[in-house]
């Protein structure tokens, strides 16, 4: 039976790490696949997670099954971070998943279910994945316009005026904000804008959110998300705590979906039916730690700070290469980098030119010209804004 199965084409980001680590070049820069780094290259363990780590060897007296939608109090603590304490509590309904993947998977398979047919609206571009899960579902897709390549900013005309013609049977799949892989968010007014044209229109907004705190605040990431949710009748959020709490391997992500509250227990059962169909019960470990930190108030503030310090050094190192392109070229043409928010930037050079700079420079980005900030520190900044400059992006 094998025999009749395709060959699969490599996933860009998972391959462009296998490229990374098997080139022997000691001076390689990776600014491929979007884990944090700090300026010793590592992606440290946050000391909240150690602590909480500590903690529940101590006191976890089971290895048994956890409730098949994760923990409740896990569930609420990070609904409550993404939506606001107590908000929407009456018409959550919520999953535990296997990392934000999970929750992106399980959220268009509950889109399957409530509405067999209805098309998908993904950003031109948008995270390699999504397209590949909805490919792989059959669901059927659309683009709406999303990234200007002149300014490296939103191209917010174009994005409404591609989404001009949805409707009740359409989703709309939104970033909650460090947009993946260009960099460029929505501003308040035009989370405004989609939150009105939504509303009017009656197609259901569909929000991944996998870098809350790491672009602007902690609150503030979660503001254009937050307004949407409060004037639509129904949404579906999918939420990553592998960057926000740098628990990658963890696995630990949540489905939220919002409608209203008579049919609240309906929608909790349908994600209770998707969890058992696909995985049964969602990995524990991460969840856990994520509850103990987000319901404790010394270790929450611990991890706060230093999420803050996380996203204000990426923040610095914008500004670094910014400064450092602005001297090599003589020109503002890159002071995009210093606007844009999150791990991830759009250079925007050609595949020739990223292929370049593989080759000749060991600097690795994504085929798209996406560089992950992160993978950058103070001894790389200058070295990568000289071969930019040098291939002349
Ligand atoms: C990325 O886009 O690099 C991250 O979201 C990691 C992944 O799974 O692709």
């Amino acid at each position: 039976m094998f025999e009749r199965l395709a060959d699969q084409p490599p996933d860009k980001i998972i391959a462009l790490g296998q490229a990374y680590r098997a080139d022997p070049r000691p001076e390689k820069i990776d600014l491929g696949v979007g884990v944090y780094k700090n300026a010793d290259g590592v992606t440290p363990i946050m000391r909240a997670v150690k602590a909480a780590e500590t903690r529940l060897l101590a006191e976890e007296t089971t290895k048994s099954y956890t409730g098949m939608l994760g923990e409740p109090a896990f569930r609420d603590a990070l609904a409550d971070l993404i939506l606001g304490p107590g908000a929407h509590g009456d018409r959550r309904a919520t999953a535990a998943t296997p990392g934000g993947t999970g929750a992106v998977r399980q959220g268009f398979e509950l889109v399957m279910m409530a509405r067999p047919g209805a098309r998908v609206w993904v950003s031109d571009p948008t995270w390699p994945n999504h397209s590949s899960i909805l490919k792989h579902l059959k669901i059927e897709t659309k683009t709406y316009r999303y990234f200007d390549a002149a300014t490296r900013g939103v191209d917010f005309d174009g994005m409404m005026a591609d989404l001009a013609s949805i409707g009740p049977d359409d989703v709309v799949l939104l970033h909650g904000c460090c947009h993946n892989p260009t960099g460029a968010n929505l501003d308040a007014a035009q989370w405004q804008a989609v939150t009105a044209h939504l509303a009017k229109t009656g197609a259901l907004p569909f929000i991944d959110i996998a870098y809350q705190g790491f672009g602007d605040g902690l609150e503030e990431d979660a503001a254009g998300l937050r307004h949407l949710v409060a004037g639509v009748p129904e949404a579906i959020i999918a939420a990553s705590c592998s960057k926000n709490f740098g628990i990658y391997r963890e696995r630990t992500g949540l489905l939220l979906a919002l409608g209203d509250a008579a049919g609240r227990d309906r929608l909790q059962s349908n994600l209770f039916y998707l969890n058992r169909q696909n995985y049964s019960f969602p990995p524990d470990h991460g969840a856990r730690l994520v509850q103990m930190i987000l319901t404790d108030d010394a270790l929450r503030a611990d991890w706060a700070a230093e999420l803050e310090a996380v996203r204000s050094g990426m923040l610095d190192l914008r500004q670094a290469l910014a400064d450092e392109l602005r001297q090599r070229t003589n020109s503002d043409r890159f002071d995009f980098l210093a606007h844009h928010r999150g791990m991830f930037s759009r250079l925007g050079a050609t595949p020739e030119q990223v292929e370049t700079l593989r080759r000749d420079y060991a600097i690795y980005m994504v085929a798209d010209s996406r560089m992950n900030i992160a993978g950058l520190n103070a001894k790389t900044v200058p070295v990568l804004a000289d071969a930019i400059a040098t291939v002349g992006v």
